[in-house]
């Protein structure tokens, strides 16, 4: 696997964006190479998901640092020990301070469980709900050191029904997370993306807005809709 391949992926709990995404590696549907998974919680499932698929893993708890600072620092020396391409967070619940976000600019991602720039932060769910909204989704963005608010490279939407709950939009938004995650990646590796300032440049092309799973983007991270850049 080449070195443009490697990804690693930082989880707080039970890593099913990780075991998605190592899926789509398994079934050949993304050529990358899942170096290491990190956490920062010792309970948390990602790491049970790592063990089983023969994955370096490497668990570092902030209690056990004295602050911040220095458990960031440590995280960067293990992160960068793998030498990654991309740093992918997938459900790391933990707001990074801005040094150690400028270290990964325009190779750290992020899921977040909204239509961002709607609802950042926590309760996606419940706060779509609270607000009326008829749609609901997930998106996938550069990691910049304001909280979920990096430019969105990918999303996937779907309806809110009126009885729907916080837990069902839930259970129904994951299923999507976990093809819009792969294409995103997918779409990363196989084409030049990059960050400039803040806007988002595809093979050279700036992409006006974010792409849409099963509109521009297929579940394979194909462009299929080039009209929509
Ligand atoms: C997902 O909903 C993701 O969008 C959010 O945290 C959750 C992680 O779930 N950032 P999992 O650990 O990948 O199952």
């Amino acid at each position: 696997m080449s070195e443009s391949q490697r990804l690693v992926i930082l989880a707080s709990g039970r890593g099913s964006n990780f075991q998605a995404i190592q899926r789509a590696i398994d079934q050949q549907r993304l050529k990358a190479e899942i170096v290491a998974l990190l956490s920062d919680r010792a309970s948390a499932g990602a790491l049970e998901l790592a063990a089983a698929h023969d994955i370096d893993s490497v668990c570092l708890e902030p209690r056990h640092f004295s602050d911040r600072n220095e458990y960031e620092k440590t995280l960067m020396t293990a992160i960068d020990g793998f030498a990654p391409r991309w740093v992918v967070l997938a459900g790391f619940m933990r707001v990074l301070g801005s040094e150690f976000v400028r270290h990964y600019g325009g190779r750290m991602i992020n899921i977040h469980p909204s239509l961002l720039p709607r609802h950042r932060g926590l309760h996606t769910h419940r706060r779509v709900l609270e607000a009326g909204e008829r749609e609901h989704g997930a998106s996938v963005h550069f990691v910049t050191p304001a909280l979920d608010a990096g430019p969105v490279i990918a999303q996937a939407r779907m309806p809110v029904a009126d009885n729907d709950t916080p837990d069902t939009l839930a259970d129904r938004l994951l299923p999507l997370e976990h093809r819009l995650y792969p294409a995103t990646l997918a779409l990363l590796l196989g084409h030049r993306v990059e960050l400039r300032n803040e806007d988002i440049c595809i093979d050279d092309q700036t992409l006006a807005n974010p792409l849409q799973l099963g509109h521009d983007l297929d579940d394979d991270g194909r462009l299929v809709n080039h009209g929509a850049r």
